[in-house]
Parts: structure tokens; C-alpha cells; sequence
């Protein structure tokens, strides 16, 4: 694939998955018009042949896999991770709430999203619907209303007039967008609304009654490229949709395929504690069915690596004094190998090394980051899965600006590096990315 045609694919992948259940969706039509054949935790797995295959869980979490041979002490996967989700703001169960003739839609905070970019927005709503139909068992679909139904207008700053050195937002009341005005008394049933989009999008659902939902608002605006030479990349979920698009790619165009899986979980911008979060048994399930002889799964473990790919903090030209001065990563500069001596990443100087050779190897340039001492560092899936598995990992990420806005920045070039890198990762040949002893 050519570079611009892979950061076209990579638009229409995140333009089409507003929520982790896109994601996932879009992620599975991805693999299967790759070969890849899904797999059901329900069903058996006993007589599986060697091939690709990927599974799924709540909708919102993805593993997929090709095993070349049947399991056996030798063989290591090449494994990877990324997440499914990202901070924003989710529909409560009671939401429609009617004031001053506006209808609107109070909304729970999903993870640590940066509030102020939510204001003056465009913004849809999708997310997953179960509905049934008289005494008819539980079913599930997606919805996306795609185009604007809400939006959260700021208060003018003639009636504020601090606002711009004295702002704060108070997370239950200044955040509740406006979806409809209305003149008359009483408000409309949601699930009435939600049942139209849903007869709209899905019309083998007709007579269907809402059960209930996961949705999320969104913002509407395509990603762009801006700047006088197309330099950088805007719009949402970057964090970290490019990070699975590289997995998703790099996976499927090895040629020929090696032994390897990547996981692509949801909640990480929540703590990851869920069946289909890192710190859940997702992964460490489908790894014991692949692998039911223990002897073997712990051979197979040791020689692995794990390469969590989450994006990573760029200087800021304007806040350069937030970062280390001697770890300045840069736009288009490559995947950043991220750092923390407490162990907030799980790199180690000698999955770093791993993972600089395997940069070598695909001719892409790679950068550090480490936290200055004096701030919080952040956290990923690495360490997670590093502690649920044993298994040895680097923590790294294309480098980006506004992590958790509505609307972040990063460079044009990293999605093709860490594609190049990734594709590198799974192509690997010989053990050279197994973990080494010191000689
Ligand atoms: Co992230």
C-alpha cells in the first residue's frame, strides 16, 4: 500500500468508528476481507486448523491471530495491542431532561476527556442498541445518527466575563447538550428516538422494543489534513484508532504470514478493569485455548514479545516546558519508545532494544519520551498485559498533540512509520525479536 493511500484508509477507518463497537465492527470487515475467519468464544476450538482467525468480545474488544502450524514448544507470536476506546461523553440511562424549550440529554464522563474542546461542536450520537420484540430473545445492533443532533453552545463572554483566565467547568451541569426545541409541554420518549434510527439503519428490526443502550456523542468533523504542506493530521480518536488501523494493517498484509496476534481492548481510558479490558482475561483466555498445554503456553510466552502501541506525548511548542528537555519527541519523527523507571510503561532497556532494531530493520526513524520527574506520568495496556501474562513488552506510540481533545493533532508521516515498523514486527523472519539471555 502507498502512503497516501494508506492515510486515506486510515480517515475512513476512524471517520467510520465513532464508538468501540465501530471500531470493532469496521476492524472485523477489515480482517475478513483479508482471509481472516471469525471465531466465537462459544463455540469449540478444538479442531482448529492452522489460519487466521480473529474473536470478539462485548462487541467492543477484537483478538486476531494466525497460527502457521499446529501449537507446539517452538513457537513464538509476535503480539501486539492497542485500544478500542476513547474519553468522551456517554448518554446516561434517563437522559432527556426539558428546560427553557430545549430538550436535552444529560451525559456521564467517559474517562479523561479534555472538556473544553466539547463546546460550539457539531456532534452525533451512535453506540449499540438491545432491543427485542414481543417476548423474543435479547438482540443487539449499532446505530449512528451521522449526522449533527446536538450540541453543547458555550455561555457568551459578556456574561462571564473572567472566562478566559478563570474558567472551569462543572462536569454535571455546564456539559448537558441541546438535541431539540420544543413548545410545547413535556418531552418526547428517547428510546422513541432511538427507535426510529435504529428501524432507519436496520428495517428487519420493525416492531422492535429498546431495551437499553451504550451511545456516545461525537464530533461530526471529518479528519483533515492542515497545514502549508499537509504536515499534520486533525480530528478525533487518534488516540489511539490509529494505533489499531496500524495493528490491523500490519497484520494482515505480512506476506507470508507469521505466527502473531494483536488485541485491540476496550476501557483502557478507564482503567481497563472489565472482561474486555487489559486487566481483564481476555487475551490470557484466548491464549490458553490456542495453547491448552501449559508447558507449552509458558515456552511460547517467554519467547514472545508484546509490543503495546498507544500514542505518545509530542512537544508542544508552546508548552515545551511540560516535557523533559532532553526527550523532546517530535511530529513526524517516528514511533516514540515510552519510558518510566515506576513502571508506568513496561519497556525494559531490553524490549527497547527489540523494538529499535525491528525500527532498523523497516527504515523508520524512532524517538524516547520519559515524563519529567516533576509531573504524573501516564499509563497504557503495557503494563497490563506485561503483568497478567508475564510476557515481555515495549510500550510505544506515534507522538501527538492534545491528547483527549475532541480533536487532536499528529503528524502525517507517523501512521506510515508505525505501520512500517509494526509490519517489520510481524514480518521478522528469525527469533531476533525473541527475548535474548545476557550471553
Ligand atoms: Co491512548
Amino acid at each position: 500500500m502507498l502512503q497516501n493511500d494508506y492515510l486515506e484508509d486510515l480517515f475512513s477507518y476512524i471517520n467510520q468508528s465513532p464508538t468501540p463497537f465501530h471500531v470493532v465492527a469496521n476492524s472485523a470487515t477489515m480482517l475478513k476481507a483479508q482471509g481472516f475467519q471469525r471465531l466465537h468464544e462459544s463455540g469449540s476450538w478444538q479442531q482448529i486448523a492452522p489460519g487466521s482467525y480473529f474473536v470478539i468480545r462485548n462487541d467492543s474488544s477484537l483478538i486476531a491471530f494466525t497460527l502457521t502450524d499446529r501449537p507446539h514448544a517452538g513457537l513464538h507470536l509476535r503480539m501486539a495491542g492497542a485500544h478500542t476506546d476513547s474519553p468522551g461523553l456517554k448518554v446516561k440511562p434517563n437522559p432527556l431532561q426539558f428546560r427553557h424549550t430545549c430538550l436535552q440529554l444529560g451525559v456521564e464522563i467517559y474517562g479523561g476527556a479534555l472538556l473544553a474542546p466539547w463546546f460550539d461542536r457539531d456532534l452525533s450520537i451512535a453506540g449499540r442498541v438491545s432491543w427485542s420484540r414481543e417476548g423474543g430473545p435479547l438482540q443487539c445492533n449499532l446505530i449512528d445518527f451521522q449526522r449533527p443532533v446536538a450540541t453543547i453552545p458555550s455561555l457568551a463572554i459578556h456574561l462571564d466575563r473572567e472566562v478566559n483566565t478563570k474558567r472551569t467547568i462543572d462536569k454535571q451541569t455546564d456539559l448537558v447538550p441541546l438535541v431539540m426545541q420544543s413548545f410545547e409541554a413535556g418531552a418526547p420518549d428517547f428510546k422513541t428516538l432511538l427507535n426510529a434510527q435504529l428501524l432507519k439503519q436496520h428495517p428487519t428490526a420493525a416492531g422492535a422494543e429498546i431495551m437499553d443502550y451504550d451511545l456516545f456523542l461525537y464530533d461530526t468533523q471529518p479528519l483533515s489534513q492542515v497545514g502549508f504542506n499537509n504536515e499534520f493530521i486533525t480530528g478525533s480518536r487518534l488516540d489511539n484508532l490509529l494505533s489499531c488501523h496500524a495493528l490491523l494493517t500490519a497484520l494482515t498484509q505480512t506476506a507470508p504470514r507469521r505466527d502473531s496476534l494483536i488485541v485491540l481492548n476496550d476501557h483502557e481510558e478507564v482503567g481497563s478493569v472489565s472482561t474486555s479490558g487489559a486487566q481483564g482475561p481476555f487475551l490470557k483466555n484466548v491464549l490458553e485455548r490456542l495453547l491448552p498445554n501449559p508447558e507449552h503456553r509458558q515456552q511460547v510466552i517467554a519467547h514472545s514479545l508484546f509490543v503495546s502501541v498507544d500514542n505518545a506525548h509530542a512537544v508542544h511548542p508552546n508548552f515545551a516546558v511540560k516535557h523533559d528537555p532532553d526527550h523532546l519527541p517530535l511530529l513526524n519523527r517516528g514511533p516514540v519508545i515510552k519510558m518510566n523507571a515506576n513502571q508506568r510503561y513496561a519497556t525494559t532497556g531490553l524490549t527497547a532494544g527489540l523494538f529499535r532494531l525491528v525500527c532498523r530493520k523497516a527504515g523508520v526513524p524512532c524517538q524516547q519520551f520519559v515524563m519529567r520527574n516533576d509531573l504524573a506520568c501516564g499509563s497504557t495496556i503495557g503494563p497490563l498485559t506485561a503483568a497478567e501474562l508475564g510476557v515481555a513488552t515495549v510500550d510505544i506510540g506515534i507522538p501527538q498533540l492534545g491528547m483527549h481533545s475532541i480533536r487532536e493533532t499528529a503528524g502525517h508521516l507517523d501512521p506510515w512509520y508505525l505501520q512500517l515498523a509494526m509490519t517489520a514486527f510481524f514480518s521478522e523472519p528469525d527469533t531476533a525479536i525473541c527475548c535474548p539471555e545476557i550471553a
